[in-house]
């Protein structure tokens, strides 16, 4: 593996392999009472925070925490950053107290390959604009194979903002690299610029339409619902937020004609939910619905990373 995770195509099917086989062992730790492991005691971690975040920012701290690490948060607020320092002189500052890993999130794509560029440290990508959140697609993976074993041949509709979307196109490349066939749905306005070119060359499918992809002739394993994320949007994308529901919501008739044809049908969301837009209460509480699980193997998952990433490729040794 190499020394930073940028996006989840630096990952190839054998190290995806490895991760999700670290993260079963560390889920499992996370089921013990005493969940601490001394596997990278001595190591530090700053979670770098330039955007807002529940669950990674949680999650890698809680991660870090639990293999003995220190961590420390940073966000733009409290940091130089608020007084005008660049990117780059933030991170090498950072880099200079001689710390192992800096996870970062960021407004821009591709901050973290250009910090990456300036830092002896490790850098994990928790997020960077519109362009990819590799961990996230981990942890999408891990619960997928939880549910439904291997990948080779399932098919993973992933549906909503996808223009702004950092989760659907580090999803778009590692369910591809596990075998699975993916359908990415939006309207047009929320469809990426270019999208055919890149989904010929990654292998995905493209539609405009929902039903047709959910109730047509390939059978829906799982189905991922996307946030419309309002606060990167300066345009009208649809005309009212009850169209959107109609055309693209994970709507409780849409779940209930999806169940009748598998009751098996994995509903994921990455979350921050926008429950009644994008995905109804009924589709996010209902049994089929793995969002908690998501959530809790992004735990697990983010141990798995520090772990590869810091202290070498000995997959059985990662709860020790
Ligand atoms: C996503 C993110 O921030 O990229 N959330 C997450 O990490 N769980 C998706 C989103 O904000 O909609």
């Amino acid at each position: 593996m190499t020394r930073h995770l940028l996006s989840a195509a630096d990952l190839d099917r054998h190290d995806v392999e490895d991760i999700l086989a670290s993260a079963a062992s560390m889920h499992d730790l996370q089921r013990r009472e005493v969940k601490k492991v001394p596997t990278l005691r001595g190591r530090t971690i700053i979670n770098f925070f330039f955007e807002d975040s529940t669950r990674t920012r949680s999650s890698f701290e809680i991660a870090g925490k639990w293999m003995s690490a220190d961590t420390i948060n940073l966000s733009a607020k409290g940091s130089s950053t608020s007084k005008g320092e660049s990117l780059r002189d933030t991170a090498m500052t950072v880099d200079a107290m001689a710390v192992d890993a800096l996870v970062i999130r960021h407004h821009a794509s591709g901050a973290c390959h250009q910090v990456a560029q300036w830092v002896r440290a490790s850098v994990i990508n928790a997020g960077d604009g519109t362009h990819e959140h590799p961990t996230q697609a981990l942890l999408d993976a891990y619960t997928l194979r939880t549910r439904l074993h291997d990948l080779e041949g399932r098919h993973v509709v992933i549906v909503g903002d996808l223009t702004h979307s950092r989760v659907f196109r580090s999803n778009a490349i590692l369910l591809r690299t596990l075998g699975a066939k993916v359908t990415v749905v939006a309207p047009p306005t929320l469809m990426p610029s270019g999208i055919d070119t890149w989904s010929a060359a990654e292998g995905f499918a493209t539609s405009w339409d929902l039903d047709a992809v959910l109730f047509g002739a390939e059978p829906v394993d799982a189905v991922m619902t996307l946030r419309v994320q309002r606060e990167r949007m300066t345009g009208g994308y649809f005309p009212t937020a009850r169209e959107y529901t109609v055309c693209y919501g994970l709507t409780r008739d849409r779940l209930a004609r999806l169940v009748a044809r598998n009751p098996d049908v994995l509903v994921m969301h990455p979350g921050p939910m926008n429950r009644g837009l994008e995905i109804a209460a009924d589709a996010a509480d209902a049994p089929q619905s793995v969002v908690l699980d998501q959530v809790s193997a992004g735990v697990a998952v983010r141990m798995a990373v520090l772990y590869h990433l810091l202290a070498g490729d000995d997959t059985e040794g990662a709860a020790r």
